[in-house]
């Protein structure tokens, strides 16, 4: 947000023709430094520190705007951080120096709570559980996906991975079928407004030019949906088996791959026939763990 801010001071400072643009110029070099200081935490471990720099950036970049002659005023109001905020920071000082796991990934709190200025009722509620996250992935994608120029794999690797091929997980990912045949992200992601969705059946048909395909990607998807889940519940119970240490060891490894299978979202479309290959021996494998007798017998006859 105050780095849009500055996007636009610098250019109306370019543009000037004002006998103050070389001060307006090192106004701004100065409040591009506070930024960065805030952006890269350097010696800032403290929000109301970090929310008095970012005050001042602004106060230079009006400043800078001035002796440009420039007509552009930034929204202050933006930046006030919120009465509700400074509540929950009273207990939560240093929250922006936390990562939190989400969907995935390493949640930043500093990005969003003091560049962005994101109030944290955005993804916290207190109405049922104190701080519970009510915030989703199309939250997220709200902001994230305004660029939607930019390489979707550098925000989403797993999914890339899944369809692309590579390594996850300890799991060999041969490059899905489609991939192969050069569809990209795009062709199934953006809407005619280069908008990223979420597609449903109507892409399958609409690309493949058969109404069949609307079966498929019901087939595809419950044939993912009910293999992951009948893992899911033989690790369950192989949790409760005695195994020795080595199946303890290909049952996590089993574990962290249906993770990543369920971190991919799509239940079998990025790369139906590996998901449906690899869950099924993984079901047999687990389920033979849970009965290790089965081994000494069929090697005593
Ligand atoms: C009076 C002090 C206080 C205030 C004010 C406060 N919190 Fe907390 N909060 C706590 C404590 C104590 C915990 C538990 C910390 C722990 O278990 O490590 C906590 C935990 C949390 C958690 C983690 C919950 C979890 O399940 O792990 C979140 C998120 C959170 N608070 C958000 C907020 C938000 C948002 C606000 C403002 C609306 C807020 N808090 C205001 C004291 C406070
Ligand atoms: C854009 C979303 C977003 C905003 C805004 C946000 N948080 Fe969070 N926060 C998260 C996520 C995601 C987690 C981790 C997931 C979970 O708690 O289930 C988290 C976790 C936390 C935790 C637990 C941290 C831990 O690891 O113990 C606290 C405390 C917390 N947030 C406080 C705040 C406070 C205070 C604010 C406002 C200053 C805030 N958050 C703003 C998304 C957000
Ligand atoms: C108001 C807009 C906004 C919202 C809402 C938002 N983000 Fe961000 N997020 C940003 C910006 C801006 C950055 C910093 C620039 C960047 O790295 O793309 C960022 C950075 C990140 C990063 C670090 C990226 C990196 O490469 O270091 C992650 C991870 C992230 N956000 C995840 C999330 C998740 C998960 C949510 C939802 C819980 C969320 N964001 C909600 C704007 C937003
Ligand atoms: C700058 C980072 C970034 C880029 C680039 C990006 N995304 Fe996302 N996207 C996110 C984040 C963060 C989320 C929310 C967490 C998650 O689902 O991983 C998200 C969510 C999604 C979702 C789920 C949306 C929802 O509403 O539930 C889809 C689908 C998606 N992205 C597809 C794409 C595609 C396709 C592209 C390329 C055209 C793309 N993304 C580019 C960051 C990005
Ligand atoms: C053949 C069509 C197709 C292609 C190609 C494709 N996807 Fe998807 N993708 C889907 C479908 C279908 C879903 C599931 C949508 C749903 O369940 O709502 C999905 C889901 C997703 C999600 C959301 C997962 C979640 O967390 O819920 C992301 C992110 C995503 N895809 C990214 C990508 C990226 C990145 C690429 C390219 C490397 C890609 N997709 C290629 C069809 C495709
Ligand atoms: C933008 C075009 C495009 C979209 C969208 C698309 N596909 Fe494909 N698909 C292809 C191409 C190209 C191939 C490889 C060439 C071939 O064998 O037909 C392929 C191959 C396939 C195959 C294997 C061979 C065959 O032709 O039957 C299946 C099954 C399939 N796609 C299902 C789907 C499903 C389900 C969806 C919706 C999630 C979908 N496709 C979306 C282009 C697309």
């Amino acid at each position: 947000m105050i780095n849009a801010v500055y996007q636009q001071a610098a250019q109306e400072v370019r543009q000037s023709r004002s006998d103050g643009r070389t001060k307006a110029e090192s106004l701004l070099e100065e409040a591009v430094f506070n930024i960065d200081v805030v952006e890269r935490g350097k010696s800032v471990h403290n929000m109301n520190y970090s929310q008095e720099l970012l005050s001042v950036s602004l106060d230079k970049i009006e400043e800078a705007l001035l002796l440009a002659g420039s007509s552009y005023k930034p929204d202050r109001t933006s930046f006030r951080p919120q009465n509700a905020q400074n509540a929950c920071l009273s207990c939560h000082s240093g929250i922006e120096e936390i990562k939190s796991p989400v969907f995935g990934l390493s949640f930043p709190h500093k990005s969003h709570v003091l560049i962005q200025n994101l109030a944290c009722a955005t993804c916290h509620s207190n109405a049922k559980k104190h701080g519970e996250f009510i915030g989703s992935k199309s939250t997220c994608a709200a902001c994230h996906h305004k660029d939607a120029k930019k390489d979707c794999a550098s925000c989403h690797e797993t999914q890339k991975i899944f369809y692309q091929g590579g390594t996850l997980a300890d799991m060999k990912i041969p490059k899905d079928i489609m991939a192969e045949a050069e569809t990209d992200c795009a062709a199934c992601h953006l809407n005619k407004q280069k908008q990223v969705v979420r597609p449903g059946a109507d892409s399958c048909v609409e690309c493949h030019g058969e109404e069949s395909y609307r079966k498929k990607f019901q087939e595809w998807r419950d044939s993912i949906k009910t293999l992951a889940q009948n893992l899911r519940a033989a690790l369950g119970d192989a949790r409760k088996a005695a195994l020795t240490d080595e199946q303890k060891s290909q049952a996590s490894a089993v574990q962290s791959a249906l993770t990543a299978i369920e971190q991919d979202g799509s239940l079998g479309i990025h790369n139906h026939a590996f998901m449906e290959d690899f869950l099924t021996r993984a079901l047999k494998k687990i389920k033979s763990l849970g009965t290790p007798s089965n081994n000494e017998q069929t090697d005593l006859h």
